[in-house]
This record gives structure tokens, sequence and C-alpha cells, in this order.
């Protein structure tokens, strides 16, 4: 049986920045127990990808949702969560395969599934998520309606450091040098939002010239993507509003950031 009291649940990889406390301080103004959890998901990392230098803090990170107010910490074990013989896996069709799982193969399989089994565990009424990985939350979202969960799903604003850079566990790999160039990744957003409310609507001039914006800055494109802001297709034409996406890697550190444009102009996802 659930409790009666409200809970509240951010799920994280840990590391937490102030990305992260910012959810856990939503989550709890829209509950009566704030639940975090932080659990290094190995499935969805590819083989080539960084699971095992992903960055980790257990003591600072619990000491961090202390001052931030967090209830509960829950830090299940990879044993615990995937025993000998685990085979049960959560596909969301059509929004999986595109944008980042087209080269994290497998990557939103892993992701939905470990939220779906912490939802179960943790039996939330409402779950914070951020807008910084956008595709991430359209898939959470499509999971929760498709499989009919009951739990809100509540999407949390892009946090940024002073110089626009969306905050990541990820930004610690960044020399120096590299986290100098890591503003013209917002920047690049800018230009694609300037040129939106200068009223260009056709998507592929936008996308070329953030492509362009990138590029110029030495940082390297994975994809840029104007997108519808539900199914994530890609837009010929902008009606009404989308999302502009962006993967890209500085040095050997991919980063993901996103923008929405919205036709009144207001300043929404960050
Ligand atoms: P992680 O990267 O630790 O992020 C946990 C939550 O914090 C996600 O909802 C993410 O979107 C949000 N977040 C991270 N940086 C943010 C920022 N700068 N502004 C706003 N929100 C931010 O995302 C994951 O972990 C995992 O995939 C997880 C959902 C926990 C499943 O393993």
């Amino acid at each position: 049986m659930r409790a009666e009291k409200r809970i509240g649940f951010v799920p994280t990889m840990g590391f937490l920045h102030e990305g992260h406390l910012s959810l856990v301080r939503m989550a709890r103004m829209m509950s009566d127990l704030t639940v975090v959890s932080i659990f290094v998901n190995p499935i969805q990392f590819g083989p080539k990808e960084d699971y095992l230098r992903y960055p980790r803090d257990i003591e600072r990170d619990s000491t961090l949702l202390e001052r931030g107010g967090a209830d509960i910490l829950f830090l299940p074990a990879e044993r615990e969560m995937y025993p000998e013989g685990y085979a049960t896996y959560v596909q969301v069709r059509g929004l999986e395969d595109l944008l980042c799982g087209k080269t994290r193969k497998g990557h939103f399989l892993g992701v939905a599934t470990v939220v779906l089994k912490l939802f179960n565990i943790v039996r939330p009424h409402i779950a914070v998520f951020g807008e910084k990985d956008y595709q991430q939350l359209k898939v959470i979202e499509r999971m929760v309606r498709d499989l009919h969960l009951d739990v809100e799903i509540v999407p949390h604003p892009i946090v940024r450091e002073p110089d626009g850079l969306a905050m990541s566990s990820r930004n610690t790999y960044l020399s120096e040098e590299e986290r100098r160039r890591a503003p013209s990744i917002f920047r690049s957003l800018e230009v694609a939002r300037a040129l939106f409310l200068d009223g260009e609507r056709r998507a592929r001039a936008i996308k070329e010239k953030v492509e362009a914006f990138l590029k110029d800055a030495d940082v390297q494109v994975e994809y840029v993507s104007v997108c519808h802001p539900d199914t994530l297709q890609e837009l010929d034409r902008i009606e009404g509003s989308a999302v502009v996406l962006v993967a890209c890697w500085i040095g050997r550190t991919r980063l993901i950031d996103n923008i929405f444009l919205r036709e009144d102009g207001s300043p929404c996802g960050e």
C-alpha cells in the first residue's frame, strides 16, 4: 500500500550539483516526503561509455542532500537492482531510437527500465525530471502514459552556470581550456532563439546557423535538431513551438543542451 504522505521523488546518478538540488527543492515544495535516489545505472551506458569513470562521491552527495532538505536517500546496490538472471526491459518505441538514441544504442531502454523499477520501489506521487535531458523527459512521460503509471512527472527548467553552460556531472571531465569553450553550446542555442524571434521558421536554416556557430567555436557537433516538442520528430517549418536540441563533443566529453522556441517568445526551458 502507498504511504499516506505525498511522496516526491528525484532519481539521480549522483555527483550532485545545483541542478539536482533545484529538482530536490521543487520536489520538496510539492510533497511531504522527498526521496532522492543515487544509482549509476550500468544498463544505460554503452560498452565504450563512461560507466566506470562516471564521477562518484556519496559522502559529499549525502551532505548536500541533508542540507538541501531531502528526507530519504535511496542508494540501491547494483546486485539488488539487477540480480542474476534479470531479463525485463522497457522499450519506448519511436522516442528511444532517435537523437541521442542513434549513437547511444540501448541508452533509453536502460533509462526507462531503471526509472520504472525505481518508481515501483519508491512509489512516488510526483517525480521531478530536468529539461536538460529533454529526450529522457519525453521518454519517461510517454512510459508513464502508456503504462498507466500513477505518478505525476514534473519537468524542471535547465539550471545553468553563470556563463550559460548547463550544469552536468560530466562538466567535471572538462579541462580548463575545454571549460572555456563549453559556454558556446548555450550561445549557439541563443543564436537559434534570436533567429526564431526575428521570424525565421525554416528549421534547416536555424540548424545550419547553430552548426556553423559550434564549428567556429571548435565544438564537434554530434547532432543539432529542430524538433516537435512532444514527438521529437524533425521539423521542416516551425508552426507554434519547437525545441532545438544539441549533442556535441568537447574533447572526449559529450555534452547536451536544448532550448525551447515559443511563438510568444517567452524564454521557457531554462
Ligand atoms: P542525472 O544525470 O544524475 O540527472 C538526474 C536528474 O537531474 C535528471 O532528471 C536530469 O535531467 C536532472 N538534471 C541534470 N542536470 C540538470 C540541469 N543542469 N538542470 C536541470 N536538471 C538537471 O538523468 C539521470 O541522472 C539518469 O538518466 C536517471 C534519470 C537517474 C536514470 O538513471
